[in-house]
């Protein structure tokens, strides 16, 4: 029997996880604790408070309000913390790197200091290949790279992870650290690129890649992602790092090119604008350690990019609201000004 606090619960990949753990483990119990920012999503649980009636709790909180963090450990008799809490875009870092500082990092360590002050909670920290920043080459990144992140964003998802190994080495804290890919499936926010791409392309908007478009990202389905998660909070070393990812890498142009396909609509939609600041041309990981725990990845880049068009389109249900609210604004603000480039440079 496990009574895990998952932090972050109502978010894109949060609520996949709680769906997953929920279906696959009959033994557990998962209390949802989310501070409801614009990410956050009641309607990403709805058929979970359904279906999991008696084995799904739900607490609004932040994770940097250390006593309110402290009284759902004790109220629910947590004995794991899973924490997918945080700031996740890359251009709202760029734009108001804030709440990335103060999430990230002084969330993780409040975290981190209630598990410990628990007796020495089992501690999950969700993390990102943003954090060995861009890659060089055809090196895959490994567990044991150095971190070498380059946004607002990956630094403050760099600096939970330092922190999280720091309350390993210094009070034998048992955590273990997962960095994933780039994850897309249901429920995705949708200021990231394949929402984004698939509902303005439903709407016979412009799609606006950033640059020349070949940058290579590893697009990842989130059950994947999930199913890693869970096996490393089952099988993994207590005191290390695993790399999710399919362990290859798509350019973005390419990604467009499958989206579009799968929609029947035209390549005329794409227009190439200014880049992003900064912007990591490459992220692979070398995904072997994980491999070796019996992980295996179900879905291609090309499965997930195709399955998550079909879910955007069967399901406007979800995105319609969220893009005619706080979206709106947001749009205006990173794509209102953006030069259109006639010729886009590498
Ligand atoms: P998301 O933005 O969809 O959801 C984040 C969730 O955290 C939301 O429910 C939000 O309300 C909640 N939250 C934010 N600040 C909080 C706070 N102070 N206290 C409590 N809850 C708070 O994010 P996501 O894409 O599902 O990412 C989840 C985790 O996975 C993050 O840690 C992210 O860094 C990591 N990650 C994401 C990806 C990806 O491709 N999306 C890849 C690898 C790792
Ligand atoms: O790699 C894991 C990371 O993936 C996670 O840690 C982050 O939380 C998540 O947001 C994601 O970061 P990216 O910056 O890679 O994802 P995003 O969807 O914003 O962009 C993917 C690629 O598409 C990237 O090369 C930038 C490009 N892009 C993005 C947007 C929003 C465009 O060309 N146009 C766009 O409008």
């Amino acid at each position: 029997m496990q009574t895990l606090l998952v932090t972050g619960g109502a978010g894109f990949i949060g609520s996949n996880f709680v769906r997953y753990v929920l279906e696959q483990h009959t033994d557990t119990t998962v209390v949802v604790y989310d501070k409801l920012t614009y990410a956050g999503r009641m309607e990403n649980l709805v058929d979970v408070a359904e279906n999991f009636a008696g084995r799904y709790h739900f607490m609004q909180g932040d994770i940097c309000d250390a006593p309110a963090v402290n009284a759902a450990l004790d109220q629910f008799g947590i004995d794991t913390i899973v924490n997918f809490a945080a700031e996740t875009h890359v251009d709202r870092s760029i734009l108001d790197p804030d709440a990335f500082m103060r999430t990230d990092v002084y969330g993780t360590y409040v975290l981190l200091e209630a598990a410990q002050k628990h007796g020495g909670l089992r501690y999950h920290q969700v993390s990102t290949d943003e954090v060995y920043g861009h890659i060089h080459g055809d090196h895959r990144s490994l567990e044991t790279d150095c971190m070498a992140p380059r946004s607002p964003y990956a630094a403050s998802k760099a600096g939970g992870d330092h922190l999280v190994n720091a309350y390993h080495i210094t009070y034998g804290l048992p955590i273990t650290i997962s960095r994933g890919a780039n994850n897309i499936g249901p429920y995705q926010y949708p200021e990231k690129v394949v929402p984004l791409f698939v509902t303005n392309a439903l709407n016979d908007m412009h799609l606006p890649v950033y640059g020349d478009g070949g940058q290579q990202r590893d697009y990842q389905y989130v059950q994947d992602h999930c199913a890693g998660i869970d096996m490393v909070l089952r099988r993994g070393v207590i005191g290390e790092s695993y790399n999710v990812g399919t362990g290859k890498e798509m350019t973005n142009l390419r990604m467009v090119e499958i989206l579009l396909d799968e929609l029947g609509k035209p390549a005329s939609l794409i227009r190439h604008v200014e880049d992003r600041a900064g912007h990591d041309r490459r992220y692979c990981m070398n995904v072997d350690k994980l491999l070796a725990l019996g992980w295996e990845p179900e879905y291609t880049h090309e499965e997930a990019i195709r399955a998550t068009v079909r879910w955007y389109v069967a399901n406007p249900w979800w995105w319609e609201p969220i893009r005619s609210g706080e979206f709106k604004e947001y749009y205006q603000r990173v794509y209102g000004q953006r030069k259109t480039l006639s010729t886009p440079a590498a």
